[in-house]
């Protein structure tokens, strides 16, 4: 067996980061280990402001016990070891396996040299929506560069994945058309189709009769609306993938369009860097693609990409994030174009095999220790906890042991089925990813101890 995986809680290789030790686990406040943010959505009552009080005392909670590990701070670059500082300003250091950095592209020379000379000619600014004057001549160069990627001939910029997301959904679904969704496809998506119009169908993941059924259903009672099909590249959840030239075929055959979004996998997976969709023999042949600039593209934004003009100029006027928003500024236009010309290099290709080898130490890491990994190999490695209140003490545990990664509980994933959702970039050695899977085994089995006595 691999001696990392024998090493004691107290020595693990955290490349020079050092953990700083908080309280012990068994003396928790009961509050802080029950509930969910589910309950505060739909409380009566007048006042807006009690609302959120009752929200806040509940999460406050939690941050005094240690146990809500959101709204944390990052102390420098994202790294493969960082530090992070809590809400309660305790800090935690150590194998950094929260950041979205999938190809480790946020201080790369040329990346950087890139954003530097955009900030000399441009100054740090977004001029505009870009139904206005918001573009520079980069963002028509990033457009075409994506579209090469993509084989896709037209390509609108939006200010963040998030609003492309919403705004692909929203700009084209009308209150008479319909959207058939993955029931885990992201919010800005979900929220994209509730705003559009309230037939929403919900299909099952990944289950592709489903959608064929409801596809036929809709058709049936409707032969004139406009139906889009949902799904994405790499669920962010669950890391796999649903079969997207059968998709995209019932799309066709029933006068659907069938959307993707690929935020986790465009740039880091794939050949030359593209995606599912490439991985899949799909590149060119699905109708619209969107993704984001904050995974792999040291930046924000997002994109949505079309075979055809008229949905690009439709989805600058009728995409309201994109068209009620400011652009991308130039430096982000600027950081992305590098880092998609290093993407398509043999660098990228480098970049990929090692974010590869090091999901795949970890995925192993994990399975040795008996851990559930969900999904197939992808930069995000989801590792089952269980139920909400031993999957919070674990992550602190992880967390105290120097281990830097998120939870994820309920209402982002069904009730007791929290998982850490681990997010690999190209810097982790295999030696970091096999030890971070040593921290998680151990952390769980303390939390599950302490919950025991
Ligand atoms: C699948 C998916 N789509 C869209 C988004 C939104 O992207 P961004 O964070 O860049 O706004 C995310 C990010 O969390 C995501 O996971």
């Amino acid at each position: 067996m691999d001696d990392l995986l024998d090493s004691p809680v107290a020595s693990p290789d955290l490349g020079g980061a050092e953990p700083f030790p908080q309280a012990a686990a068994d003396t928790v406040d009961a509050q802080a280990l029950r509930g969910s943010s589910f309950d505060f959505l739909s409380r009566p009552g007048a006042d807006l402001g009690a609302k959120a009080a009752a929200f806040h005392d509940w999460a406050q909670c939690r941050v005094r016990e240690g146990v809500f590990p959101y709204g944390k701070r990052l102390g420098g670059r994202p790294g493969a070891t960082a530090e992070l500082t809590l809400l309660d300003g305790q800090r935690s250091a150590g194998l950094n396996f929260s950041s979205q950095e999938y190809l480790s592209l946020a201080r790369h020379p040329q990346v950087l040299e890139a954003a530097r000379a955009a900030m000399e000619r441009y100054g740090v600014h977004s001029a505009g929506s870009t139904a206005l004057a918001g573009n520079v001549e980069e963002s028509m160069a990033l457009e075409a560069e994506l579209g090469a990627l993509l084989q896709m001939p037209e390509v609108l910029l939006f200010p963040t994945g998030w609003a492309a997301g919403f705004g692909a959904v929203k700009g084209l679904v009308r209150e008479t058309d319909h959207v058939i969704i993955d029931q885990l496809a992201h919010n800005c998506l979900h929220e994209g189709a509730r705003a559009a119009t309230s037939h929403i169908h919900l299909h099952r993941h990944l289950d592709a009769d489903h959608v064929e059924r409801l596809l036929k259903r809709v058709r049936q009672r409707d032969a004139e609306a406009g139906i889009l099909v949902v799904a994405e590249g790499v669920y962010s959840m669950d890391a796999d993938s649903p079969d997207l030239a059968r998709l995209q075929a019932l799309a066709r055959a029933h006068g659907a369009l069938l959307m993707v979004d690929v935020a986790h996998d465009l740039g880091c997976m794939g050949p030359g860097g593209s995606g599912h969709i490439g991985l899949q023999g799909m590149l060119g042949q699905v109708d619209l693609v969107m993704g984001s600039f904050s995974k792999t593209f040291a930046s924000n934004g997002g994109f949505v990409a079309s075979h055809t003009r008229a949905i690009k100029e439709y989805l600058r006027f009728y995409a309201a994030p994109n068209t009620f928003s400011n652009a991308l500024s130039p430096v982000q236009v600027a950081t992305v174009r590098a880092c998609l010309r290093l993407i398509r290099s043999p660098e990228g290709e480098e970049r990929r095999t090692r974010l590869m080898r090091a999901i795949t130490a970890l995925r192993s890491g994990l399975t040795e220790r008996g851990l559930t990994v969900l999904g197939q190999p992808s930069p995000i490695v989801p590792v089952m906890l269980g139920n909400d209140a031993l999957a919070r003490l674990a992550s602190r545990e992880m967390g105290e042991a120097g281990l830097l990664a998120n939870l994820v509980e309920y209402p982002a994933v069904s009730l007791n089925s929290a998982r850490l959702r681990m997010q690999v970039m190209a810097d982790h050695s295999p030696a970091q990813a096999r030890t971070a899977a040593w921290l998680v085994a151990d952390g769980l089995e303390r939390a599950s101890a302490s919950l025991q006595r």
